[in-house]
């Protein structure tokens, strides 16, 4: 036992001193553990930090490469992007869920950048082949971000956001509640936007013609909570700020 004087200041040394030998070794292995870990958790936030960072440039060449291949797609993803977090947003979805929503209609058309630009614009009815072409882009889309761990969570809208509700979309004929819903809210916005905006074979049609297809589309085309919900929230008004030009 130790005769130290208990009145006095413990310094470390002398508290040692106190421990029995097999302590003593305890504590030296502890201080050598988390001075490791120490350094282990510093690479760590250096290497997360790097990571997140090549995460960041990578979504951004992907946008970029977009934006100079098919510059109406860029801007259709802009749109998107504030109208699935709006509607996400009325759905009740928060935080880490809103995160997910404005990455994943970031890059849910990014495999368009492997389908030729004279598809894309082609102003008549594409052929079989002309469509199979673009009705490849969410394969191929979720193959470009496959390699990247952060991006795993846009997985479900770039993969999904042509399925229907009835079974008859693509890639996987997903129906109903098979669809994750991250693939069913952006099929409504996705339609939405492709709807509001002059395409190469069609002219906008007016917000009422909209409102009228998605009615017409609730239960078959689309999840009708999703059609509810975005008829219900402010999604359909932004279009107002975003397309001056929009016929009522
Ligand atoms: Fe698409």
């Amino acid at each position: 036992m130790s005769r130290r004087d208990r009145s006095q200041p413990n310094p470390p040394d002398a508290a040692r001193r106190d421990l029995p030998a097999h302590d003593e070794l305890y504590a030296a292995q502890l201080e050598i553990y988390a001075a490791e870990f120490g350094t282990l958790y510093r690479r760590f936030r250096q290497q997360s930090a790097e990571l997140e960072a090549a995460t960041h440039a990578v979504v951004h060449a992907f946008v970029v490469a977009l934006g100079a291949h098919d510059p109406y797609t860029r801007d259709h993803t802009q749109r998107v992007q504030a109208s699935a977090v709006t509607l996400a947003g009325a759905l009740g979805w928060r935080d880490g869920a809103l995160e997910d929503v404005r990455l994943g209609a970031l890059l849910h058309d990014i495999g368009k950048t492997s389908v030729s630009d004279t598809i894309l614009r082609k102003p008549g009815h594409l052929t079989d082949t002309e469509f199979q072409a673009i009705a490849r882009h969410p394969v191929i889309g979720a193959h470009m971000i496959a390699g990247f761990p952060a991006l795993e969570v846009a997985r479900p809208f770039v993969l999904h956001h042509h399925e229907r509700w009835d079974g008859g979309g693509y890639p996987d004929r997903l129906a109903g509640q098979d669809i994750p819903p991250q693939g069913r809210l952006l099929a409504v916005v996705d339609a939405v936007d492709a709807m509001l905006t002059d395409r190469p074979y069609r002219q906008a049609l007016t917000l009422t013609q909209v409102t009228r297809e998605l009615t017409r589309g609730r239960g078959r085309q689309f999840d009708p909570d999703m059609v509810d919900a975005f008829l219900d929230s402010s999604a359909l008004t932004l279009y107002r700020a975003e397309l001056p030009d929009l016929p009522g």
